[in-house]
Order: structure tokens, then sequence, then C-alpha cells
């Protein structure tokens, strides 16, 4: 079948004695068994669920893996990953990540043994591996300065040395992006974003081309304790089935916004795969459908970021991306913040950058909206220094 059919139906019909349309939730943390040493192949809800099941298989055919395990949130996702890894392993780490992620990674995983080099480009990337890599991690387009690293380049340098690639698909989806594909071996997401679709739930998601590899991965989970409840592994069910539809629409929207914000006087740059270099474009072009619906932008100076900030109306200032509210975040004070001032300095994340995930609302009311959010300050609107985030 067809990606958006199995959006809807997951890779079967559900096989349910009650010809129930929508898959049932099993809102029950364990199981009763028929007798000693015999199982329904359901014990608890911490191991196995059949909720969660039926969206596990949906995601692993729509990332075209061997098999998907969905957690509390994309960092339970990542942090459970990161786990396959022992004190002394190296991993190479896209330098411009989102923030949890780094934080993740400086933090904790640091602090467990493990040792990281950070690298941009797909050049860059392979230079960094060294013989006690084991993995290297990226995100494409990256979070926030939308940088696009080439997936099937990276697969190549990183299976040469023996590790495994990880991609964080959050910002494209399978829908524009399937990264096991190009090569990769896991994939991560934040499913909180356009998977779920409706800044309403939290969840993660890890798919894998290889079935021993979900295996230890499924078993860091029932050990680490962070898999997906029933009731939100049937609400992410629920978002994916209008994936498609809703990629589509943001991203066409999304295309028309960056070029507005382009042509903007108060607009000094613009991020967004759409509008990248001619080399960069032409790998985005290779390696994914569409461009999504993210886009970073700069602005003249701080004052007028601050001012954006505190005069959007239908847009939210919020963090979170992905879902039908369109959303404008500052990296500076919240996505990014716990990166290091020197890195942030170097990736260009700084007072006057904005990083708008445009949703699913008529885009002429989000181009009316940034419009006068953009103006120039004049006497009859607050100063500049007085618009505080809110
Ligand atoms: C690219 C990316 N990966 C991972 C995460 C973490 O996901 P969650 O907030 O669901 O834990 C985020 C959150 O913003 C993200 O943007």
């Amino acid at each position: 079948m067809h990606f958006n059919t199995r959006c809807i139906h997951g890779p079967g019909p559900a096989p349910d004695h009650t010809g129930a349309i929508s898959a049932p939730i099993y809102q029950t943390a364990t199981f009763a068994h028929p007798g000693v040493g015999r199982s329904t192949g359901f014990d608890y809800t911490r191991c196995v669920n059949p909720t969660r099941c039926a969206l596990e298989e949906t995601l692993a055919s729509l990332e075209s893996g061997a098999a998907a395990l969905a957690f509390t949130s994309g960092m339970s996702a990542i942090a459970t990953v990161a786990e396959l890894f022992s004190p002394g392993d190296h991993l190479v780490v896209s330098a411009d990540v989102y923030g949890g992620t780094h934080r993740l990674f400086a933090d904790v995983s640091a602090k467990n043994g493990l040792r990281f080099t950070r690298a941009g480009s797909a050049d860059q990337i392979a230079a960094a591996i060294e013989p006690s890599t084991v993995a290297v991690f990226v995100e494409t387009p990256t979070n926030p300065m939308m940088q696009v690293v080439d997936i099937d380049a990276v697969a190549r340098a990183t299976h040469a040395a023996g590790a495994l690639l990880i991609v964080d698909n959050t910002f494209l989806t399978p829908f524009f992006q399937r990264p096991l594909e190009l090569g990769a071996d896991i994939v991560v997401h934040s499913a909180t974003k356009y998977l779920a679709g409706h800044n309403d739930t939290l969840a993660g998601v890890v798919v894998v081309s290889d079935a021993a590899l979900a295996e230890r991965i499924g078993s860091l989970r029932s050990t680490l304790g962070g898999p997906l409840a029933p009731f939100d592994s049937w609400l992410v069910l629920r978002g994916l089935k209008t994936l498609a539809c809703r990629m589509e629409r943001q991203t066409d929207s999304a295309a028309r916004l960056a070029d507005w914000l382009a042509a903007h006087p108060a607009v000094t740059q613009v991020y967004y795969p759409g509008l990248a270099s001619p080399a960069d474009l032409a790998i985005s072009q290779r390696q994914a459908s569409g461009h999504g619906a993210m886009i970073s932008f700069r602005v003249v100076d701080q004052a007028r970021a601050h001012r954006v900030l505190a005069s959007v109306r239908v847009i939210q200032f919020a963090e979170s991306l992905g879902g039908a509210e369109s959303l404008i975040t500052y990296p500076l004070t919240q996505t990014h913040a716990e990166v290091p001032e020197a890195q942030r300095r170097e990736l260009g994340i700084d007072a006057t950058l904005l990083r708008l995930s445009v949703g699913l609302e008529d885009p002429r009311d989000l181009i009316a909206d940034l419009a006068s959010a953009l103006a120039p300050p004049s006497d009859s609107l607050p100063a500049a220094d007085a618009a505080v985030p809110r």
C-alpha cells in the first residue's frame, strides 16, 4: 500500500473481532496469564501493550524499518539509544542539534564515560570519525539553523568505520525523508511534533533497520521504564492518520512564508532548506521529497526580535513545533539555552534569531500576523525595550 494509506491503516487492517475502525485503547497495566508458563503475548504494559504495538507497527512501516519502539518523549527515546554504548565509546554529533540532545550528551552521557565530537557537514563528520567511534548522530535539517546533512555520504563514512548512523528525523518525518532507506541504522523522533501533530501529546520514537538491534533497544526501554502509555499511543496513532495532508499543507504554507520573509526589510536572513545554497538544495532534493515547515530567520536587532515575540497574535510564542498551531520560538532563551555561549555564537544562535513552526492556519493570516509584528515601532505601540517575551 502507498504511504498515505499506511498512515491511516498501518501495514494492514487491524485484526479486531468487534470490527472497530479505531484501534482499541488497552488501558491496562497488566494482563492475566492463561496458566503457568503460558502467556497471551502480553504480560505487563511497561514491556508490551497492544495499542502501543499498533502504533509501532505503523511507524515501522512508514519509516521502512524492521521495528519501531514508542517512548514517553523524544528525549526518552534518544537517552535509551545512548544506553547502547559503553564508557570510552566515541560519538560524532551534528554541531547544530536540539538543545535537549546537547544537554543529554554533555551532562549525562559524558558523565557515563561517552566521548563526543561535534561536526557539521558530511566531510567534517567523516574527518571526526576515529577508531573508537561507535555512532554518528545527525539531525537534518538541523535545529535551528536548517543545515542539510548528506545522509548517504555520512552513512558510507560511518559504516566504513563499523559504526551506527542515528538520524533525528523529527523535522521532515517519513512523509518527506526516510533515513533508513538512505543508509541510516536508527531513526529517532520527537513524536511530540509532526507525528502526533496537535501540540497536545508528548512522545518519542525509535525505528531501526535491524530486528536484533530493536530487541536490544526494546530491552533497554523495558529496563529503564520509558515506553509510551496506551492512551498517548492512541493519540499518536490518530495524529498519524492526517500526517500526509498536514505535512503537504504546512510545507506549502512554509514555502510562501519563507519567500515573504526573505523580501521583508526587517528580516536580514532566512534559513529554510528550500532557500539553501545550490549545493545544499541539491542534497535536500536528493534525499527528501519536500523542505518541511520549519523556518528560522534573523531580524535587524534584538529589540525587533523581542517585539515580534510580544506582538504576534495568531502565531503563539511557545516552544515546540510541528502541530496544527503555528509557534514562534526564541532559540537563544528557549530550545538552545543550554548550548554553551561560544557554540551558540559559532552557529549563529543569537538575540536576533527566531524560529517559526508553520501550522495549519490560513497562510494569509500568518503573513498578516507577521507583517504587523515585524512593523517598525511607532509612538502608538509599546517601546521595543518594553516588549519583553511573554
Ligand atoms: C529535533 C528534536 N529532537 C528531539 C526533541 C526532544 O523531543 P521531546 O520534547 O519530545 O522530548 C526535540 C524537542 O524539541 C526536537 O526538536
